[in-house]
């Protein structure tokens, strides 16, 4: 019989895709294992440790953290160097489109190894992209800098204070992978089919930009912004569930319990707090919106996601709301290039089947 596929899983919510050695999410128990290693125990690693640690065996050298330092900031360089002809095309394009754009124009003729290539990249233009939203040129990177102090080097034009260079890190070691997430999946597809891994991080890019993924933390500080207050904070959120609306930072397809990289971030918020009364009003957001999603949904447990508490660090970086999914995407990009770089050894097409319920030739549909 053809098509003969009985059993479907639209959001392929529980069909295991792929074996990897990168990461364990369990969901069940909140905990997220990056080869080997409790998210928490990384926390004080630097992001180009944990690189080392993804990219082992998977790729030749640099693979220690000193040596991966040394090739991005030789890479940052590279790239700078053309970076600033290609900036009046994103004019028009808002930062992730940009970023889409600007990474996309990497060939894949280039001499320095792509993995390394691509998470190099991605600080460059995404500080490019938002200093050019701001009226500003962009600023040449410093090769001898981390990733996270030279990319907030280059964003904001200024040493930055040494609080902020631990808190960016720790954001972006939080982020670095998360297992066959939708947009690691995406990129793993693409490079399936051998199109080489900057293609493949291109198309994760273009997955993590929906709401559903990475666009979600410039909206959670809409919506603080739109609560406004203690007293707003019950009757907004009523008004958005009444609505049918979801509320961002909250839910995952995964994981049946807290986040654990939303506590690791909330740590780190608490580190930049400066006295500020917004985490004090995120948490009291946070409280409600649990109390009133157990009610709306007892079957379906519904707790606080990364994105929550990432909107709170990178607001307090000083980093434009609207290039949150840049910076998201240049922690994942440590993910994305270790999944392609696994999916490449594996050397497998991924190619699914559907199900296909539509007319057959010669069989008749009456009109309604
Ligand atoms: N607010 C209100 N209701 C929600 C939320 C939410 N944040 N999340 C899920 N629900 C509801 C759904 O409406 C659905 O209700 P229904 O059964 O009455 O239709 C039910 O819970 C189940 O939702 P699903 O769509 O099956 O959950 P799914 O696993 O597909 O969604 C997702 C996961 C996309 C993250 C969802 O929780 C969501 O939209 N959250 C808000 C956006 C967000 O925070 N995104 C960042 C995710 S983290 C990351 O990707 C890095």
């Amino acid at each position: 019989m053809i098509n003969d596929l009985t059993s479907i899983e639209p959001g392929l919510d529980n069909v295991v895709a792929a074996e990897t050695r990168l990461c364990l999410v369990d969901g069940a128990a909140g905990r997220l294992v990056l080869r080997g290693h409790d998210l928490a125990d990384l926390a004080d690693w630097s992001f180009e440790a944990v690189l080392g640690l993804l990219w082992e065996d998977l790729a030749p050298a640099p693979t220690t953290g000193g040596d991966i330092r040394k090739a991005l900031g030789a890479a940052r360089r590279t790239v700078f160097a053309r970076t600033e002809a290609l900036l009046p095309a994103t004019d028009t394009l808002s930062p992730v489109e940009a970023l889409r754009l600007l990474l996309s124009s990497l060939a894949d003729a280039e001499d320095t190894p792509h993995h390394v290539l691509a998470v190099a990249a991605t600080p460059v233009f995404a500080a490019a992209i938002a200093r050019r939203r701001a009226g500003k040129a962009p600023l040449e990177p410093d090769a001898s800098l981390g990733h996270a102090h030279d990319f907030l080097r280059m964003l904001h034009g200024k040493t930055p204070a040494p609080d902020h260079v631990r808190a960016l890190n720790a954001y972006l070691v939080t982020v670095a992978d998360h297992g066959l997430n939708a947009s690691t999946f995406a990129a793993r597809v693409i490079s399936s089919t051998q199109a080489g891994l900057l293609s493949a991080v291109v198309g994760g890019l273009c997955a993590l930009k929906g709401p559903l993924h990475g666009g979600a933390p410039g909206p959670v500080l809409d919506m603080l912004d739109a609560i406004g207050d203690e007293a707003g904070i019950r009757p907004w959120i009523e008004a958005a569930l009444a609505n049918g609306e979801r509320l961002m930072g909250f839910g995952h397809r995964i994981y049946r319990v807290r986040d654990p990289r939303a506590d690791v971030l909330k740590g780190v918020v608490g580190t930049l707090r400066d006295g500020g009364t917004r985490i004090v009003f995120a948490e009291a957001v946070e409280a409600e919106a649990l109390a009133q999603l157990a009610r709306k949904k007892p079957l379906r447990p519904l707790e606080t996601n990364v994105e929550f508490f990432t909107a709170l660090v990178l607001e307090a970086l000083g980093i434009p709301r609207d290039s949150f999914t840049n910076i998201f995407a240049i922690g994942r990009m440590a993910g994305w290039t270790a999944h392609v770089l696994e999916q490449e050894k594996l050397g497998r097409l991924i190619r699914p089947q559907s199900r296909y319920v539509g007319p057959m030739p010669g069989v008749q549909t009456l009109a309604v």
